[in-house]
C-alpha cells in the first residue's frame, strides 16, 4: 500500500464531526472515475514510481528535490532538523535568493527571451515581460526598494491590484532578503493597517487604483487612511500608477514608481540568504482574534512549489501557457503565481479583472487569445460559469487547455463533470488540489498522469507528505470513518510559526494531537483509501474559497453601534459553497429607536463590509430577538445553521432556554 494502510481489524472509532460535515461523497463508490487520457499518461513527468521513491527514500527524497529543483548559492549539508517540533528547519546550511531562483537563472541558461509573465488588464490592455525584461524589473525595483531604505530582513506590506507590478515587488523584496507581507486589495483600510503593524512594515507598496467592471477603484485612499490612524513603522509609500485616478500623495513619505523604480539601474546582485530566512508573511483567518501572520521561509517553501508545479501541474517550461486565476492576495497567487511557475521557468498569464468583464466569456477569451495549456481555478468560479451557461465556452476555442486544476474547496462531482465535459473537452485530467495558507503548497492531490481521478475528492498526499484522519484521540482512523485531517510529518513548505507569536502557533496546530499538525479540516479515507475534505471542523467558513472567521465578522457587527450581540454561521450555497449568515440581537436603545429591520440590515453589512472585506459582508443579516445558548452561555450555532439553511430546527433540549429557537423562528416569519 502507497500511501495508507487500510486498518481493517481496528474498532470503530467515535464519529467526531456533527451533521454539518456530512459531505456529498456517501456513494462514492458508485461515482464515475477517470483515467487520464493515454496521451497524457504518455507525457507525464511525474509516474507511479515516484511515490515508491518519497517512500524509499524518506526526508532525503525531498533534499533530492531541493537540489535537482532549485539553485543553490552553498550547498546544504543536513536535510531537516525536528529537534525542537514543531519548529522545522529544512535545508538549514543552504543558502540561496528566490528572485535568482524565478528569475535570473532563467536568463543565464539561455532563455531570457522566453515569456515570463503575460499580463492581461481588465480594460483589455496587455503586456509581456519575457525573462530578461523581468529581471530587469525585479532588479530596478530592488534598487528603488533599496533607496528607500529596505534591506535583509525588513517587512514591505504590498496593497496592489493583479498587475505586474504586484509579482515584481515580491520578487524585489526576495531579492533584497526582504520579506514582504500582501494584503488583498479588497481589504478594508482596517485589515491593512493591522496587517502593517503587526508586521511593522517599512514601506508599503500600493496603487492609485486598478479596475473592476469596467470602472476604476482606488486603493491609495485605504492605505492613507490606515496610516492615518497608526502604522508608525512605515516610512514610505511607493504608488503604482495604474488608472491614473487622482490620489493625494503625502510630502517626504509617499513617492510614485515610476519616479523611484522606472529610473533605477537594471544591475542588483541578489542578496543571498539562508534557507530558513523568512520569505514572507501573509495573514490568514483563524477561529479566534486577530488574523494570524503565517510566516514561510524560503528553501523548503520553493522546493515543494516547485515540486508541485513540475509534478501536480506536469508543468513543460518550453512549451505551456499557465494561468492560475487566484490573485497574489492569497496563498494561491504566492505560490502558484509568484513563485512556483517563475522558479520552473514557466510562460503565465495574469489576469486584473473579474471574469465577467466585460462578458462573461472573458476567462474564455483569455484562454483562446493566449493559447492557455494548464489552467488552475476555484470550484466558485467553475459553478458560477456553470450557471451562466455552456453557450458562452462554447464560443471559444479551449482545445489548447491540456490540465485543469481546482483549489479553495471541495469540488462538487455536478462541477467537476462540467469542468471536464465542457471546459477541457473531455480530454484534461483535473487536479483537485488541497492545502492552506499554512502548508504553502499542494498537500492532497491527484498526479495526473497516475491517478484514476474521483470527483469530488482530493483521493491522495502529495508524494514524501504524510496525512491521516484521527480521531479524538488521536487514534488512525479505519477507511469509510470521519474525522481530523492531520500532518503526521514535518514537510518543507510548513509554515515555521505566526509572525511574533510561536505560543499561539504552538496552540492553534500543534496542540490538538501530540506530535501531528492539526489542518483544521475534516475528512475521510473512502474504501480505496482516497481522501474525502469535509470541511472545516472549526469557526472558520469557507466563502467563494475564501477562508473567513465567524468571531471576526461577529466582533465586527458588535463594533456597531446598534448592535448588542451577533451570531454568525457558513450556510451552504449553491455558488459560493458557503455563505455568511448573521444573527443578530439589537442594543435596547437600538430596539426602541424601531428601525427599519431591511434597511439597517443593509446598514450592517456595509459596516462589516467596510471593517474587514466586501468578501466577508453577511448575505443576508437577520435580526432576532436571542440567540440560542447553551447553559454555559455558548451559542449554539448548529441551530441557526438549521434556520439559515431553511431546514427544520434540530434537537434544542441542551438550550438554557427551550423557547428562543421558537421566537427565532417567529420573529423571522414576522
Ligand atoms: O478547508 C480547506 C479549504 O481551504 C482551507 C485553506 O484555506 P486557505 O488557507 O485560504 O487556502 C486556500 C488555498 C490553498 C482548507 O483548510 N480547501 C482548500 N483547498 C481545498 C479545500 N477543501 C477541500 N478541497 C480542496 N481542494
Amino acid at each position: 500500500m502507497l500511501w495508507r494502510p487500510r486498518r481493517p481489524g481496528q474498532p470503530p472509532g467515535p464519529e467526531p464531526l456533527g451533521e454539518e460535515h456530512t459531505p456529498m461523497t456517501e456513494q462514492n463508490n458508485d461515482l464515475q472515475t477517470y483515467a487520464p487520457p493515454q496521451v497524457f499518461v504518455d507525457q507525464a513527468n511525474g509516474g507511479p514510481e515516484l511515490y515508491e521513491q518519497a517512500e524509499a527514500e524518506g526526508t532525503e527524497f525531498w533534499a533530492r528535490q531541493a537540489r535537482e529543483l532549485l539553485t543553490w548559492s552553498k550547498d546544504f549539508t543536513t536535510t531537516l532538523d525536528w529537534s525542537n517540533p514543531p519548529f522545522a528547519k529544512w535545508f538549514e546550511d543552504g543558502t540561496l535568493n528566490a528572485a535568482y531562483n524565478a528569475v535570473d537563472r532563467h536568463v543565464e541558461a539561455g532563455n531570457g527571451d522566453r515569456v515570463a509573465l503575460l499580463f492581461e488588464g481588465e480594460p483589455g490592455d496587455s503586456r509581456s515581460y519575457t525573462y530578461a525584461q523581468l529581471k530587469d524589473e525585479v532588479s530596478k525595483a530592488a534598487n528603488g526598494f533599496a533607496s528607500l531604505g529596505v534591506g535583509k530582513g525588513d517587512r514591505v506590506a504590498v496593497y496592489m491590484p493583479m498587475i505586474a507590478e504586484a509579482v515584481i515587488t515580491m520578487l524585489a523584496c526576495a531579492r533584497l532578503g526582504a520579506i514582504h507581507s500582501v494584503v488583498f486589495g479588497g481589504f478594508s483600510a482596517e485589515a491593512v493597517r493591522s496587517r502593517v503593524e503587526d508586521g511593522e512594515a517599512k514601506l508599503v507598496v500600493t496603487a492609485d487604483g486598478s479596475y473592476r467592471r469596467g470602472k476604476p477603484t482606488t486603493l491609495k485612499p485605504a492605505v492613507d487612511a490606515a496610516l492615518e490612524k497608526g502604522g508608525d513603522s512605515v516610512q514610505h509609500v511607493l504608488v503604482v500608477k495604474r488608472n491614473g485616478e487622482d490620489v493625494a500623495m503625502t510630502e517626504g513619505r509617499d513617492v510614485w514608481w515610476h519616479d523611484v523604480v522606472d529610473t533605477a539601474s537594471t544591475e542588483h546582485a541578489p542578496v543571498e540568504v539562508g534557507a530558513e530566512d523568512p520569505l514572507f508573511i501573509l495573514y490568514t483567518s483563524g477561529t479566534t482574534g486577530k488574523p494570524k501572520g503565517v510566516l514561510h521561509t524560503t528553501g523548503g517553501y520553493l522546493t515543494q512549489g516547485a515540486f508541485s508545479m513540475k509534478y501536480t501541474f506536469d508543468l513543460k517550461s518550453e512549451t505551456d501557457v499557465y494561468w492560475c486565476t487566484a490573485d497574489v492576495g492569497w496563498v494561491t497567487g504566492h505560490s502558484y503565481v509568484a513563485y512556483g511557475p517563475l522558479v520552473m521557468g514557466a510562460t503565465q498569464v495574469i489576469y486584473e479583472g473579474t471574469p465577467d468583464s466585460p462578458h462573461r466569456g472573458r476567462f474564455w477569451e483569455i484562454v483562446q487569445k493566449y493559447g492557455v495549456t494548464i489552467m488552475y481555478t476555484s470550484p466558485t468560479a467553475i459553478r458560477t460559469m456553470m450557471k451562466w451557461g455552456e453557450d458562452i465556452p462554447a464560443e471559444y476555442d479551449l482545445t489548447s487547455l491540456r490540465l485543469l486544476g481546482t483549489v479553495g474547496e471541495a469540488i462538487n462531482p455536478e462541477a467537476w463533470v462540467w469542468f471536464h465535459r465542457v471546459i477541457g473537452g473531455g480530454n484534461c485530467p483535473i487536479v483537485d488540489t488541497w492545502w492552506q495558507t499554512e502548508t504553502g503548497a499542494h498537500m492532497i492531490t491527484q498526479l495526473p498522469g497516475v491517478t484514476v481521478a474521483k470527483p469530488g475528492s482530493a483521493q491522495r498526499p502529495l508524494a514524501g507528505v504524510k496525512v491521516d484522519v484521527v480521531d479524538e484521540m488521536g487514534e488512525s482512523l479505519q477507511n469509510g470513518q470521519s474525522g481530523f485531517l492531520v500532518v503526521r510529518e514535518p514537510w518543507p513548505s510548513m509554515m515555521r510559526t505566526i509572525w511574533g507569536d510561536d505560543e499561539r502557533f504552538v496552540q492553534t496546530y500543534w496542540s490538538r494531537f501530540d506530535g501531528m499538525y492539526f489542518a483544521g479540516d475534516g475528512a475521510r479515507f473512502d474504501d480505496d483509501g482516497d481522501i474525502w475534505i469535509l470541511g472545516r471542523v472549526d469557526d472558520v467558513m469557507n466563502v467563494s474559497g475564501h477562508r473567513l472567521s465567524t468571531s471576526e465578522i461577529e466582533s465586527a457587527l458588535v463594533s456597531h453601534p446598534t448592535v448588542a450581540e451577533a451570531a454568525v454561521v457558513g450556510a451552504e450555497d449553491e455558488t459560493t459553497g458557503q455563505a455568511v449568515v448573521a444573527f443578530v440581537i439589537l442594543t435596547d436603545d437600538a430596539a426602541q429607536e424601531g428601525h427599519d429591520k431591511a434597511e439597517l440590515g443593509e446598514k450592517l453589512r456595509a459596516h462589516v463590509g467596510q471593517e474587514i472585506s466586501p468578501i466577508a459582508k453577511p448575505k443576508r443579516v437577520l435580526i432576532v430577538p436571542e440567540l440560542p445558548k447553551t447553559r454555559s452561555g455558548k451559542i449554539m450555532r448548529r441551530l441557526l445553521k438549521d434556520v439559515a439553511e431553511d431546514r427544520p430546527v434540530g434537537d434544542v433540549t441542551t438550550l438554557a432556554d427551550q423557547t428562543v429557537m421558537q421566537q427565532i423562528v417567529d420573529s423571522l416569519r414576522d
